[in-house]
């Protein structure tokens, strides 16, 4: 007997197992009940008492081989399981966080403008940021040396001549110079003027010009036109006033006013009391505007006799302070997520 347990340690130790089918056939034979290793304890009655001890412990070796090595393979194959199909699945992890970008507030309200002056027949137009002094300043009618030219402070680039453009207006003059009326255009960007930067101020930032230049364009025109704007942006009862002002480039010009309590004129619901948006007059300016002046159209090679023409010029994080009660302009460039996710569109 203890010949057979030898000769059967010997076969269990080189039993191949590399599939489940084999594990399974290795414990059938060896550590089922009917199994070898369970006859041969049942046989341990027949050996001679002066035998049993040396066979039993033998028997018991063999039992731990068996068990051990089905153990072992058995984890063997478990953990090649697992590494082929990947992590298994723990469902009692928190999910991880679909990390969606926002569309920034200023981009939204670009879009909206695009969208607004769009249905009334407004194309976009574009220009560079890097302009010559010539149409920025010269074209629209800033005399040189005019002190209007100090309205603007002007990050100069080269010389005198080569500049950041202060304004949009700059994209009305190359489009009156490549397009002949009828011109209807909207010219959203970015502009740069020599300011300290504050709560109301900075020195980048955003306008949208508008440019309408036809047979018969009045005044008239231009407030419905802006009327219109304000009441799709904003809501129906926003108020919008125009107040006298100067600018080269037009004549009459107008400041245009937006309420500062949208619906609620005279009240200072933007500011939250503080007035430093809309220094307590419960109004807060977003742009300018007024009938092109005739030197401006004449400058482009356009005939003031018989075209006319109302532009406009619009600060874009003005209207998006407005729309969405922001009272501070820096937080538009600070990348705080915290103040961005708020303008989730989905
Ligand atoms: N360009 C002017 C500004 O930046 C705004 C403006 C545009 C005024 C068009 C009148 C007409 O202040």
């Amino acid at each position: 007997m203890q010949d057979r347990i030898k000769e059967l340690l010997g076969e269990i130790e080189a039993f191949a197992i590399s599939n489940k089918e084999e594990l399974e056939q290795f414990r059938l034979r060896y550590i089922a009940k009917k199994g070898v290793v369970t006859a041969l304890f049942d046989e341990l009655k027949t050996v001679p008492a002066e035998e049993k001890r040396s066979v039993g412990q033998l028997l018991n070796q063999l039992k731990d081989a068996a068990m051990d090595k089905l153990k072992s393979k058995t984890a063997e194959l478990e953990a090649a399981a697992m590494a082929s199909a990947g992590k298994p699945l723990d469902l009692t992890l928190p999910p991880i966080p679909n990390e969606l970008g926002t569309i920034h507030p200023l981009t939204q309200v670009w879009e909206r403008i695009v969208e607004i002056f769009g249905r009334i027949g407004f194309n976009v137009e574009d220009g560079p940021e890097i302009e010559s002094d010539w149409n920025n300043f010269t074209a629209l009618n800033f005399p040189d040396n005019h002190p209007a030219r100090e309205m603007q402070d002007t990050f100069f680039i080269d010389g005198k001549e080569i500049l950041l453009r202060t304004h949009t207006s700059n994209v009305q003059i190359r489009l009156m110079h490549k397009q002949k009326p009828p011109i209807r255009s909207i010219m959203p960007g970015r502009v740069y003027r020599n300011e300290a930067i504050s709560a109301r101020a900075h020195c980048i930032f955003h306008q949208v010009e508008g440019l309408y230049v036809d047979k018969n364009v009045s005044f008239a025109d231009l407030k419905q036109t802006l009327y219109h704007f304000a009441k799709e942006l904003f809501g129906k009862d926003t108020q919008v006033r125009f107040r006298p002002s100067y600018f080269p480039f037009t004549e009459p010009s107008a400041e245009i006013d937006i309420s500062c309590g949208l619906n609620r004129p005279g009240t200072c619901a933007l500011c939250g009391g503080s007035k430093n948006i809309c220094k307590g007059t419960g109004w807060v300016e977003i742009g300018g505007s007024g009938m092109v002046h005739p030197n401006v159209l004449e400058n482009c090679g356009i005939d003031p006799e018989e075209f006319t023409g109302f532009a406009f010029g619009m600060g874009i994080e003005r209207i998006t302070m407005l729309k969405y009660q922001i009272r501070d302009l820096r937080l538009f460039t600070e990348n705080d997520v915290q103040f961005l996710r708020q303008f989730e569109t989905l």
